[in-house]
């Protein structure tokens, strides 16, 4: 046990310790701008939003509460565009020209939870993909600037009219080309509106070629706060330095979140700075909030992706996140003495301007902090001991707190962001005794805090029984629980003028293929349930809304979702407005199993059902037998979907999934 306590040694005899400053007597480095995490791009958190008290709030006190666990200074969320953007759609604003609603989705509530624990975060929004009016027809935002332009404003007055939230800074389009006429319009259009205050981040790519542009046209220059590059590698090029901008990585991480993840922030944490002058990094993703089978499953700050038992999991890059955000804030600045220590690993400085002090090391070898995107080189760490001299400022220094975190992936315990007894500093000096795989925040801050909850309930599931007549409603939000759209956007829909049971449904509402940022597929669908059902029952009434060219379906064992869920397999039983049925083995509906004539008329509604048993799939159209004994050559299991042939009307409800459980 005495031999895992790390050392903190007093400085006697230099000896062979390294030496390192910490000095602002030659200046400050660069103003520090914040950690944060993004929702969105696309659909992140949404198994978040139906998470049961206390489990959701917690979950938002891990990422956003001061003091307390990530403590996130930054929180970027997508401004939804109707589009596929990584893990789902989520909804715009606007989905036709002539339509305004700042109550879809999920981000406003969202950022309104965060600014209520902290109200100081700084709020951006970026779009991924944008409705399919904005073009005109095109798949390209800038061909009509000033409409994008206004479509962009809207959501930012709406945040303040709606939701009396103010965003920060605003961005072009996710890792998509700019366009400088656009940039220089929206600057424009910004400070019309009174939102001069409201910060542009470009573009949300690649240092190039907007450093270039910018260096060779001063109107661009002027109109961008922030240079915004994303998985830099904790490298910068010379023109984003020369343009004298703010350097952020506006989206680094994207990797899974076990100790390797954890690992990998840590280091990109400090080393942005350090080799990129970069002073913020703001995580892909926030919270792994979405089906773990879906692209990028698990790569956020923290997971919490079973609604339906309340299980979460608090993962290591919310410790490491801890590190920097309890102790520092944005406005503080960086020292200049930053940079690498001898034997592997590196160290950060920050201050307030007024003799408060973090210092932040991490000696993350390749194994424990390999990230994905890009997969940074390998180098060797060994123990060492590090002596830091305090100068300047921080001469007077008597004591700092200290806190300590060791991944280690031997061992299914690592040490997270562990209090130990502050340090006492000698004479300006204090030694840190460092093995490989650990991070020290040494600090004059008082109020760190290791936030907890007691466990939350275990890991479950998605229940083999499942239900929704869409009639109870979560009031902040438009989506029903749980469902997943992959394309097009479903949203409650009240009919006051039905006469009957379908006053409350659930509606297919884009009829207009977006500005996509993925290849789209043509057809909407949204994924529920278990990933491993095979042998399912699902019912659902449908309501073709389209005459002639309408269709709907219901599916089983869907094996993609994200950009690949055009190509999803499956079995997809569909029926059309000219009364004929088909059953698929993919969305496209290239591979027909079986099909004939059903009845099914539009503006009526009907009820489906789609049972699967090992490999033999049945249908039934309003409780009759439709078709039966059709062999599945597809996947032997996937999600439940519902969907539509093509951006068009349509209505489901009384959805009911009876799943066997697996052998
Ligand atoms: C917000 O920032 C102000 C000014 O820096 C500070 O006084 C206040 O304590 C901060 N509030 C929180 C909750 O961090
Ligand atoms: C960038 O960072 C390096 C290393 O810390 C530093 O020497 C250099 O002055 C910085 N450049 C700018 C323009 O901030
Ligand atoms: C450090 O920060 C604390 C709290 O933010 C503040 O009260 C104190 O005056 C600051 N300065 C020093 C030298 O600790
Ligand atoms: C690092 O990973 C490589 C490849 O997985 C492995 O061979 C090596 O033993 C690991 N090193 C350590 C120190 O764990
Ligand atoms: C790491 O150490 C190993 C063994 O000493 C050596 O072969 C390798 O070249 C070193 N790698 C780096 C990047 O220094
Ligand atoms: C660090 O210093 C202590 C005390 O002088 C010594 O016992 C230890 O071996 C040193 N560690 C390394 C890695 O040099
Ligand atoms: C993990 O265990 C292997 C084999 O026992 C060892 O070689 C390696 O150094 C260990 N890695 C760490 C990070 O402790
Ligand atoms: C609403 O219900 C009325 C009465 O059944 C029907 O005529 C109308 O088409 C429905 N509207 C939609 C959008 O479903
Ligand atoms: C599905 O049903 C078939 C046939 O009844 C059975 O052989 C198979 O084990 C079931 N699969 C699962 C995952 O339950």
């Amino acid at each position: 046990m005495a031999a895992l306590l790390p050392l903190l040694v007093l400085l006697g005899v230099p000896g062979s310790r390294a030496q390192y400053p910490l000095d602002d007597r030659g200046g400050l480095g660069r103003l520090f701008d914040g950690i944060g995490g993004v929702s969105g791009g696309g659909a992140t958190s949404r198994l978040l939003v139906n998470y049961p008290e206390p489990y959701r709030a917690q979950i938002l006190d891990y990422l956003f509460k001061p003091n307390f666990g990530a403590s996130l200074h930054i929180l970027k969320v997508e401004i939804g565009g109707d589009a596929q953007t990584t893990d789902g759609t989520e909804p715009s604003h606007m989905h036709y020209p002539d339509d305004q609603n700042y109550f879809r989705g999920y981000e406003w509530w969202l950022m309104k939870e965060a600014k209520k624990r902290n109200p100081n975060i700084t709020l951006i929004g970026l779009p991924w993909a944008f409705p399919g009016w904005i073009g005109y027809g095109r798949n390209w935002p800038y061909d009509f600037p000033d409409v994008t332009a206004y479509y962009v404003v809207s959501w930012i007055m709406g945040a303040k009219q709606y939701h009396d939230l103010d965003i920060d800074y605003v961005g072009i389009w996710n890792e998509r080309s700019f366009d400088v006429k656009y940039i220089k319009l929206l600057r424009y259009t910004l400070d019309k509106s009174g939102l001069d205050q409201v910060g542009i981040i470009a573009s949300d790519n690649l240092w190039q070629p907007i450093s270039h542009r910018m260096l060779w046209d001063s109107e661009l220059l002027g109109a961008v706060d922030v240079i915004g590059a994303h998985y830099p590698g904790t490298r910068t090029v010379p023109d984003a330095l020369l343009t004298g901008k703010k350097l952020w990585a506006s989206e680094d991480y994207s990797t899974f979140n076990d100790e390797v993840g954890g690992g990998c922030w840590a280091r990109i944490l400090n080393q942005n700075y350090v080799n990129g002058n970069m002073t913020s990094t703001i995580s892909w993703n926030l919270v792994a909030s979405y089906y773990e089978e879906l692209p990028f499953g698990r790569e956020g700050l923290m997971t919490a992706k079973e609604p339906w038992s309340g299980n979460y999991v608090v993962s290591s890059p919310i410790w490491i996140t801890a590190h920097t955000t309890q102790f520092t804030r944005p406005g503080w600045f960086y020292l200049r003495t930053v940079g690498h220590l001898e034997k592997g690993g590196s160290y950060v400085a920050l201050t307030d301007g007024r003799g408060n002090l973090t210092v932040i090391i991490e000696t993350m070898s390749h194994n424990s902090s390999i990230c994905i995107r890009p997969p940074l080189p390998a180098f060797n760490v060994s123990a060492q001991n590090a002596t830091f001299h305090l100068e300047g400022s921080f001469h007077g220094v008597k004591s700092l707190q200290v806190w300590h975190s060791q991944l280690d992936l031997n061992s299914t315990k690592p040490t997270l962001f562990r209090n130990l007894p502050p340090v006492k500093v000698n004479g300006g000096s204090f030694t840190v005794e460092l093995g490989a795989d650990e991070i020290y925040t040494l600090t004059t801050i008082t109020t760190g805090q290791k936030g907890s909850y007691p466990d939350p309930p275990l890991s479950q599931p998605f229940p083999l029984k499942y239900q929704d007549d869409f009639n109870v409603r979560n009031p902040p939000f438009s989506e029903a629980p749980n469902f997943a759209d992959q394309s097009g956007v479903f949203e409650y829909f009240t009919n006051t003028s039905d006469p009957g049971d379908h006053v409350f449904t659930l509606r297919q509402v884009l009829t207009q293929r977006p500005i996509t940022w993925v290849s789209d597929a043509e057809q909407a669908i949204s994924v529920i349930g278990d990933f491993k059902w095979s042998n399912v029952t699902i019912t659902c009434d449908i309501y073709i809304e389209t005459p002639d060219t309408g269709g709907v379906f219901i599916a089983a064992r869907v094996n993609q979702g994200g950009s690949p869920a055009r190509l999803a397999r499956g079995v997809f039983f569909w029926v059309f407005a000219d009364g004929t049925y088909e059953v698929t083995g993919d969305l496209l509906g290239k591979i027909v199993l079986s099909k004939g004539l059903s009845g099914v008329r539009a503006r009526r509604w009907h009820t489906l059902t789609l049972h699967t048993d090992g490999l033999y799939a049945c249908g039934l159209l309003n409780g009759n037998p439709l078709w039966k004994n059709v062999i599945m050559l597809g996947p032997l299991h996937g999600w439940a979907a519902i969907g539509t042939h093509s951006f068009q009307f349509a209505q489901f409800d009384n959805f009911v999934i009876e799943a066997k459980g697996n052998p």
